[in-house]
Order: structure tokens, then sequence, then C-alpha cells
């Protein structure tokens, strides 16, 4: 018996590896967090499977359920919106599974920022303007910041910034990243990407506060960075006609002629 920790994606239900929705037909029991998780994806379970909703479950409750399953030697699917790495509470039911001595595994997602980043037709990373991406959040009710997680450390290195979790907070996070990307850099904020009723607001800084429409709570990005409108960036020396690399030797002489693959 194993829970296989699976990553929901960002909500369209075609944006599942298929890995992960192989598993979930393989598994008599689901546990999905219903507050993101799209009814959609439990269409893959199997027919008479237990399909759990722990959104209103505390932890005892979820392992109560895990255990269960592994008394009866059935497996388990664990799905967690997005990716598993972030924001997941995985970390401490793995946790308590390793304590009981449980067998898990770990199935990635399309986390949110990808699926947000892909509705803008975005590349997060241009040459010359931004190679970082930082993936944060405001401090919240349950979750305080570590002290040295501020967005103003962040905002100092110019990176693309997205984050979660964060956008009833929006005046406190334009007021904290002011003095650092200015009022002119742009901004966006992605609210249910990939669902269908996805929306796009594209702003300012000093502007996307007016910009809002209302209803845009909770399940929404909002990615900051020059990179979001970015056109006059260098290209990159990856797909560069005359940059000698491993798979485009430029000439005899190149320390990559002959090099094949299966060299590596
Ligand atoms: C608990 S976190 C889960 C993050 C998730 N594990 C991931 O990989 O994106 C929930 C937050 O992720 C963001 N989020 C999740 N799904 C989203 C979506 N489809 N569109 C925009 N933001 C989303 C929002 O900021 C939301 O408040």
């Amino acid at each position: 018996m194993t829970v296989h920790f699976i990553g929901a994606g960002p909500g369209a239900p075609d944006l599942l590896t298929l890995r992960g929705r192989d598993l979930i037909a393989s598994c008599p029991v689901c546990l999905y967090a219903g507050s993101l998780v799209p009814d959609a994806i439990l269409q893959h379970c199997p027919p008479g499977a237990r399909i759990v909703n722990t959104a209103p479950l505390d932890l005892q409750a979820i392992m109560q359920e895990c255990l269960q399953a592994h008394r009866a030697g059935q497996d388990v699917a664990r799905l967690h919106s997005g990716d598993l790495s972030v924001w997941s509470a995985m970390g401490e039911q793995l946790r308590r599974l390793r304590a009981e001595g449980i067998p898990y595994t770990v199935t990635p997602g399309v986390p949110s920022f990808a699926a947000a980043a892909a509705a803008l037709g975005a590349e997060l990373t241009l040459p010359g303007v931004a190679q970082s991406v930082v993936l944060t959040r405001m401090g919240g009710r349950a979750s305080a910041m570590p002290p040295r997680e501020t967005l103003a450390a962040f905002g100092a290195t110019g990176a693309t910034l997205a984050l979660h979790l964060s956008v009833q907070q929006l005046a406190q996070v334009v007021a904290q990243l002011l003095p650092h990307y200015g009022p002119d850099c742009p901004v966006a904020v992605v609210w249910r990407a990939s669902w269908p009723d996805q929306r796009i607001i594209r702003a300012t800084l000093a502007g996307i506060p007016s910009q809002m429409p209302d209803g845009i709570a909770r399940t929404a990005l909002i990615l900051v960075g020059d990179a979001l409108a970015a056109d006059g960036f260098a290209e990159s020396c990856l797909y560069s006609a005359d940059y000698d690399r491993r798979y485009r030797p430029q000439s005899a002489e190149s320390e990559w002629a002959g090099w094949s693959p299966a060299d590596d």
C-alpha cells in the first residue's frame, strides 16, 4: 500500500501529468484538497473509489484516512493543487507517514506560476532583464514570514516576483515594492489561471490597485518585474547562429567538434 501525492495542476483538468492521471485511476481511495482541485480531475478515479474532500478535515483526520487505507491494503491518491513543492502542506503529511512507516511517492504537477506565465505569454527570465524568479507570498494569519524573507530583500534584486496567497494585500505589496521597482514597473494579476473564467489584469506597479476589478480574491497570482513587458532584451546565446556550443560547433577547431549526445 502506498500514498501517492500528486500535483493536480492549476485548475484546467488537462494540465495534469499522464503519470498523475494513471495513478489516480489505479487508487481505490482519493483524498483531494477540494478548495482548488477541480471536480473534473476526480473523473479519473476508478468506479466505486472512496473520494474524500480534505478541505474541511484537520491533519489528524487526513492521517486517519491514510491509516484506514493502509490497514485495508488500499493505495491512496492524495491530490493537491498546482505542484507539491510549494504551499501544499505535503511536508507535514510526509513526516507523519514516515513516522507510521507508510510508503509514499510524489508526482509533480504544473505550478500556478507557470500557468499564469503561460496565460500572459511571458518568459519570466529574459536575458539581461531578469534571470531569477522568486516564488513568495505576504505573511498571513496562519503563516508568518521568516524575518529575512521580506519583499524589500527580494525586491532589491530586481528579480521577477510571483506572489502567491497575497492578492488581498495588494496595497501593501505595492507599497513595499515601489522603492525597488519604481511606479512604472509592469505588473500582472492572473486570477484562476487556466480555468475557463481566467482573468488577467495588466498595469503598472503604481496603477494596479486602482485597476483591480471587484471579485478578484484568493486564487490569484501577482507577477511583478520588467520581464513582463520587456521588448528590447538581448537574444540568448542558446539559438545564436555564431555561438559555439556542444550541439552546434562553429568550426572543426571547436572544442565540441565531433561531440555526440552519447558522449555525455
Ligand atoms: C495554497 S497555494 C497552492 C500553490 C500550488 N501548490 C502551486 O503549485 O501553485 C494557493 C495559491 O496559489 C495561487 N494559485 C493557485 N492556483 C492558481 C491559479 N489557477 N491561478 C492563479 N493563482 C493560483 C494563488 O496565489 C493561491 O492563493
